[in-house]
């Protein structure tokens, strides 16, 4: 049902953890199951992505993008990794399930709305970046999940 590399970024997921003083954090939540993930981005002063941590309550899917969508945007633009949707993250580990496919949509969103708070914090503005509908960092507890 999964491929190799999902099996393998689900088993070995790269990056977990968290950046303190991130440059940028996003959380979302999946209405569809209730998972959660965290993306924090640490980015230099030439806009490009030193570091990139996660944390996710959710499915092996959800881990296994997660982490794949983190390999894919360290080292990048912020104008790049905003190219790092589900589709190339899922074509990145060689599909996903069909019903699996929303779990996809976490990463790309949590990657924008960190990119957001990370422009929100800075006073810029990212070309094609809208505010994430489903940032939940508001409303949440500080508590670990
Ligand atoms: Fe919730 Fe996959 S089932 S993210």
């Amino acid at each position: 049902m999964y491929s190799d590399k999902v099996m393998d970024h689900f088993e070995h997921p790269r990056n977990v953890g968290e950046i303190a003083d991130a440059s940028g954090v996003g959380t979302v939540g999946n209405a569809r199951c209730g998972d959660i993930m965290r993306i924090y981005l640490d980015i230099d002063e030439n806009q490009i992505i030193r570091d990139c941590k996660f944390k996710t309550f959710g499915c092996g899917a959800a881990v296994a993008t997660s982490s794949m969508a983190t390999e894919l945007v360290k080292g990048k633009s912020i104008r790049e990794a905003m190219e790092v949707t589900n589709k190339a993250v899922m074509e990145a580990l060689d599909g996903l399930p069909p019903v699996k496919v929303h779990c996809s949509l976490l990463a790309e969103e949590a990657i924008h709305a960190a990119l957001w708070d990370y422009a929100q914090k800075n006073g810029i503005q990212i070309e094609g970046l809208e505010q994430p509908k489903s940032d939940i960092s508001e409303h949440e507890e500080e508590e670990e999940y």
